[in-house]
């Protein structure tokens, strides 16, 4: 290769890493893959010996003066201490979503890599996938006129048959500080809305756990009938108004059952359906005024699930000095709806938010195929 690869450093050899692991080796040549942690040594050896790169200490990681980007796929309550860390070191950092647990957290560590000079991007990426660039591509188009709003809903059950694999697995995730739906799953709506119309202005509704003391339900859980406490958010209702003037609903539950999902975009002159924000390649639709609804043939590739493409993009930043698209305003601002959510569910005023960032660039839409795709990551 002409330019040399950035080494990368994976920390977190959880649930999503085996997905990440595979396209930073495989599908991204500017990632020169070298090792990975965790905590727990038995994850780390076996990706290790899965993916053929060094398993190594954090500590060991963040003193190598080699590694260029450290990829923090810790969950959430980890995220602040690693990305603290790798930064302190003068590491680059992408980091799973979100970028804390805490606005104040997320402050921090955005000065930090400010004042050091380094780049910090928070997943998620799904928003440089093929079915979100090409619903960038259609509404910056005017295909749907000018945007006026959107209804967003995401449904999902996450506490109806845990048993005690599931208790271990996920742990310290989706009951727990950061990682309830709005956090877990709420990132991927905003980010791709931020994509879409720029930033928030004013937030209204609400973000709460509901039933946050409730039995295990499972029979086959050791603590069957036992109370446990969620700690997190569970369930959101807000509007939101962007920058533009587009208004609209994101209702996040974790409280029901079954997956459903509705992302709609409203214009002056059609209606864009969108697929799954947690999704790099839902098929997308369009209706315009006389029209019935049609599917839209995509303008960009990266559909399959391409967890990395971020980090990918942010490498390739770093080679061509450029600012990355996911830039580490988005990461803050998206900590910050969050958390006024939270705030105006309490007060019942409206969050004003001042965050002034423009939107991401989109990927150009020359589709090259195969390898040569990577290259729309490149300017
Ligand atoms: N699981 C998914 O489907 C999924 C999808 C997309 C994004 N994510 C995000 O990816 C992140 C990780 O999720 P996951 O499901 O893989 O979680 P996980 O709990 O399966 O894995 C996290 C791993 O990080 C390790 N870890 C925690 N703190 C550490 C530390 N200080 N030093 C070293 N290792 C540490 C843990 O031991 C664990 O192996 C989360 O932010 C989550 O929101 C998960």
């Amino acid at each position: 290769m002409k330019y040399k690869k950035i080494k990368t450093a994976v920390i977190g050899c959880g649930m999503i890493s085996d997905i990440y692991l595979k396209n930073l080796k495989e599908k991204f040549s500017v990632i020169d893959l070298d090792s990975c942690a965790d905590l727990v040594e038995e994850k780390a050896r076996e990706k290790s010996e899965k993916y053929g790169i060094r398993m190594r200490s954090v500590e060991q990681i963040m003193s190598d003066k080699e590694i260029g980007l450290i990829i923090n796929l810790t969950y959430p309550s980890s995220h602040y201490e690693i990305t603290k860390a790798a930064l302190q070191n003068g590491k680059n950092v992408y980091s799973e979503k979100c970028m804390a647990v805490t606005v104040s957290e997320a402050e921090e560590l955005y000065a930090l890599a400010k004042s050091r000079n380094l780049r910090l991007s928070v997943a998620p990426d799904t928003f440089l996938g093929g079915s979100w660039q090409t619903a960038r591509k259609i509404l910056d188009g005017g295909m749907i006129g000018n945007p006026v709003g959107f209804n967003a809903v995401l449904i999902r059950g996450y506490h109806l048959v845990k048993n005690d694999a599931d208790d271990l697995k996920r742990k310290f995730s989706v009951m727990y500080p950061g990682g309830g739906i709005p956090y877990d799953m709420g990132g991927y709506y905003i980010y791709n809305l931020i994509n879409l119309f720029g930033p928030i202005r004013r937030v209204w509704g609400n973000s709460f756990t509901r039933n946050p003391i409730r039995p295990y339900l499972n029979p086959n859980h050791s603590r069957f009938e036992e109370n446990f406490a969620v700690k997190t958010p569970n369930t959101m209702a807000v509007t939101l108004e962007f920058d533009k003037g587009v208004i609209g609903n994101l209702f996040i539950t974790s409280e029901l059952f079954g997956n459903e999902t509705i992302f709609n975009v409203y214009g002056d002159e059609g209606i864009l359906y969108l697929g799954d924000p947690n999704n790099f390649g839902d098929r997308i639709y369009i209706k315009t005024r006389g029209d019935e609804k049609n599917a839209i043939s995509f303008t960009h590739p990266y559909l399959e699930d391409s967890r990395g493409l971020g980090a990918a993009e942010l490498a390739w930043s770093i080679l061509k000095n450029r600012p990355q698209r996911i830039s580490p305003d988005m990461g803050l601002h998206v900590m910050k709806v969050l958390a006024a959510a939270e705030k105006c569910g309490e007060t019942g005023i409206c969050e004003i938010l001042n965050d002034n960032f423009s939107r991401p660039a989109p990927l150009p839409s020359l589709y090259y195929g195969g390898e040569c795709d990577e290259k729309l990551l490149c300017d």
